[in-house]
């Protein structure tokens, strides 16, 4: 599957933010701390979600969906084994090994897909599962974690790991006593994550700063009270804000969380583009001239790693010569190769740094997509490129953006879906 794209027209409209990707495959995974039915709503129908539910189906969950409203009843679960097949396209899967260990006191879980953005270890991970008493062992195919009790532990994160705090607090969770996790993530997700656990029975303090308590419930599952609701995706509403700055006539984004992109508005406003902030929306267009701005990308709420390619593309704009330093990852800024080959003056500095020089002309070619944020940034070039430009391994961006195609083109853009 490929985008067709005719870039150099002008954008404009509203466009609505669909819920966050990062949040709501936690929720789904979280589902297995549950008894009873845990009912998840405005899920945004997309192919990772499509992914964690056929895990959830193959250990025995039953997920039914209407309407972007999820119901999970494990109640027949029944395997502790995470497919290869399903689990290698989504790095994510590895959540759903932390409510699986919690619950069946086993889990096996292949070798993580491998992401094109950096090796993506999991030594904090396993590590995590040590301190709270459990055995790994280590196959050609992946790991084998037993744990006949899960105790409460005081916990360290070498590396400020979002999907690593939330996989241990989930752990945690039915863990005897109480866990300690220090040097943990402050996403919003995280936050969402533990707001709902703490509704459903387990007291978790903390979340959102970097120590984070969990009173676990030696081994008593957990009951909903109330639906997980997922909070609109920042990623996706920086995304469509910067495609606005680059290209719109005047862009409004609706069913936004404006405080969970301020890192962003405020490097928007530095490189000359105006933001208007509404309660739950944010509108912008494009300026007379950019200037060219130094981006570092940190842990939230400093400037999300997931917006820097898009970043990246309103640069090659600016007039003069701007830093991106990528400080979370090693390997992700190869996405920058094909920029140059549109016409982008990029200079790689080091696996962390790359300096763009602009304002160039960026003209239409064929380019693949490595990774879903690195796709993104390619649409953004493709709509504002000269000419023609044809996408591939646009799986990659259905994976996080729902329909991304459609809701362009409601945009004015010219894009299209081909073979
Ligand atoms: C989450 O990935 C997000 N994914 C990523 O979004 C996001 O880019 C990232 O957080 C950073 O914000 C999901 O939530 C599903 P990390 P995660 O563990 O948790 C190193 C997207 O496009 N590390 O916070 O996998 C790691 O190599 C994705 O939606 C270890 O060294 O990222 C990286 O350098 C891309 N050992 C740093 O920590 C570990 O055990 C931060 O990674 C784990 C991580």
């Amino acid at each position: 599957m490929k985008f067709l794209v005719r870039g150099g027209k002008k954008l404009s409209g509203e466009i609505d933010v669909m819920g966050a990707k990062n949040s709501v495959l936690k929720a789904m995974a979280a589902s297995v701390l549950f008894d009873g039915v845990v009912n998840i709503t405005n899920v945004p129908l997309i192919e990772d979600v499509f992914r964690m539910r056929e895990l959830l189906s193959d250990i025995g969950a039953e997920v039914r969906e209407e309407k972007r409203k999820l119901s999970i009843s494990t109640d027949k679960l029944r395997g502790d084994t995470l497919k290869k097949s399903v689990s290698e396209r989504l790095r994510a899967s590895i959540v759903l090994a932390g409510p699986i260990l919690a619950r069946q006191g086993k889990v096996f879980f292949p070798y993580p897909g491998g992401c094109v953005i950096g090796k993506r270890p999991i030594d904090v991970f396993l590590d995590g599962w040590r301190a709270m008493g459990a055995h790994i062992k280590e196959t050609s195919e992946g790991f084998e974690i037993k744990a006949k009790k899960l105790r409460g532990t005081d916990y360290f994160f070498r590396v400020v790991s979002v999907t690593g705090t939330e996989t241990l607090i989930m752990t945690a969770a039915l863990a005897e006593g109480k866990t300690v996790l220090r040097n943990a993530a402050l996403e919003p997700e995280v936050s969402a994550l533990a707001d709902f656990l703490n509704r459903a029975g387990v007291k978790i303090r903390g979340a959102g700063t970097p120590t984070i308590e969990i009173d676990g419930t030696g081994g008593r599952l957990l009951k909903a009270t109330e639906p997980f609701r997922v909070m609109p995706d920042r990623i996706e509403a920086g995304s469509f804000l910067i495609l606005g700055a680059v290209l719109g006539k005047g862009i409004r984004i609706n069913h936004c969380n404006p405080e969970h992109i301020m890192a962003l508005i405020s490097a928007l406003h530095d490189a000359g583009v105006e933001v208007k902030i509404g309660e739950d929306w944010v509108e912008t267009k494009k300026p007379d001239r950019f200037s060219p701005v130094n981006i570092k990308t940190r842990e939230y709420p400093g400037f999300p790693t997931d917006l820097q390619a898009p970043f990246a593309v309103l640069l090659t704009q600016a007039q003069g010569e701007s830093i991106i330093f990528e400080s979370i990852f090693e390997g992700r800024l190869g996405y920058v190769e094909e920029l140059k080959r549109m016409g982008a003056k990029i200079v790689p500095c080091d696996p962390h740094r790359v300096i763009i020089a602009g304002p160039t002309e960026l003209q239409g070619r064929e380019i693949e997509t490595p990774d879903l944020r690195a796709g993104l940034a390619f649409v953004i070039a493709a709509l504002l490129a000269k000419g023609k430009s044809v996408i591939g391994n646009v799986y990659q961006i259905d994976r996080g953006y729902e329909r991304i195609d459609e809701r362009l083109r409601k945009l004015g853009a010219d894009i299209e879906r081909i073979e």
